[in-house]
């Protein structure tokens, strides 16, 4: 018969066994700065990469101040780009050819009139490109050039990855949406949207 005291001895000893048979016991290392070195020594990096998650996308490269990175190639997904395969000539002229809107579509809701329209952001006379407020041609793959003019604080968050999403994580080639993936320039407004929900009063008026 084994008496309750010793078989608590037994569960005790057993437990001060395990303690000490750990690998790294507690006084193995000086410092915690010291733990990290030495487990860290056969490390070489990671090999994880965000290719895969780019898949086939087109991308192009940005130098932003101290962060580079890919964002989406945007002009093969504009639909009427080249848009100079109409715009030809100056606006006022185009304007009297085609008694029908052209952009009928497009419906600007963005900034007060006053502060903005058509002429903010294209440039009749080079509608194959966007411009700046003081006139300087921005391509259509760099627009988030444009929107950083008047947005700068989402611009220096979007730049460090803190606005928009990145692909693939943050493992390299770093790959971010640009500001146009998500925002429609003419109506940039993200709508909130309520979780759907069942709606019991509908299918009680069914009843
Ligand atoms: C299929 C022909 C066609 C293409 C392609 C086209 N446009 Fe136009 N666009 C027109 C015509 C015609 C007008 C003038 C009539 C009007 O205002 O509707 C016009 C007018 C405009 C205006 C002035 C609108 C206003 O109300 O003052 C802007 C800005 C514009 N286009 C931008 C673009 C941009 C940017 C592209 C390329 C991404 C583009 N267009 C491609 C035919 C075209
Ligand atoms: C705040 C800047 C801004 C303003 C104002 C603006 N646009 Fe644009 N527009 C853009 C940008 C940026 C793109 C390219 C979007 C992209 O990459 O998908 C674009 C794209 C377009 C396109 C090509 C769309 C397509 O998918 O084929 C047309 C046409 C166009 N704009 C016409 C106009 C017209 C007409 C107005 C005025 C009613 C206007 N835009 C006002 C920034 C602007
Ligand atoms: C000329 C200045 C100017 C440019 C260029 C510009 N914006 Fe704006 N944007 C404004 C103003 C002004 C407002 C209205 C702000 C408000 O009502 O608080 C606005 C509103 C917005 C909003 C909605 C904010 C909200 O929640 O009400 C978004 C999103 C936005 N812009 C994104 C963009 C993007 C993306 C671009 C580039 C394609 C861009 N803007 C280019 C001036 C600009
Ligand atoms: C991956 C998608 C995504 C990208 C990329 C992105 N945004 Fe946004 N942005 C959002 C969403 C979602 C909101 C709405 C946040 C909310 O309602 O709280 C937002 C909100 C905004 C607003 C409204 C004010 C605010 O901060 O809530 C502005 C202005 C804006 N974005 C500008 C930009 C600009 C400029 C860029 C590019 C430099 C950009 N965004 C890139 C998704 C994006």
């Amino acid at each position: 018969m084994i008496s309750k005291k010793s078989y608590i001895y037994v569960l005790g000893g057993l437990f001060i066994m395990m303690l000490l048979s750990c690998k790294h016991g507690k006084g193995e290392y000086h410092s915690l700065t010291d733990k990290i070195e030495a487990e860290s020594k056969n490390y070489h990096g990671t090999s994880i990469s965000s290719e895969s998650y780019i898949g086939d996308m087109e991308t192009i490269e940005i130098i932003e101040g101290e962060h580079t990175f890919l964002i989406p190639e945007r002009k093969s997904q504009i639909t009427s780009f080249e848009c100079a395969q109409c715009h030809t000539k100056p606006l006022k002229e185009l304007k009297g050819v085609d008694v029908k809107k052209a952009h009928w579509d497009i419906n600007l809701v963005h900034a007060k009139e006053k502060v903005m329209n058509c002429a903010t952001c294209h440039n009749g006379n080079d509608m194959n490109n966007l411009q700046s407020l003081t006139g300087t041609a921005i391509d259509f793959n760099r627009s988030y050039q444009l929107c950083a003019q008047c947005h700068s604080s989402q611009f220096e968050d979007w730049k460090g990855g803190a606005h928009g999403k990145n692909i693939g994580g943050w493992s390299i080639p770093r790959a971010a949406m640009t500001c146009v993936n998500c925002h429609n320039p003419h109506k940039p407004k993200i709508e909130s949207r309520w979780p759907s929900r069942f709606n019991t009063q509908k299918v009680k008026e069914r009843e």
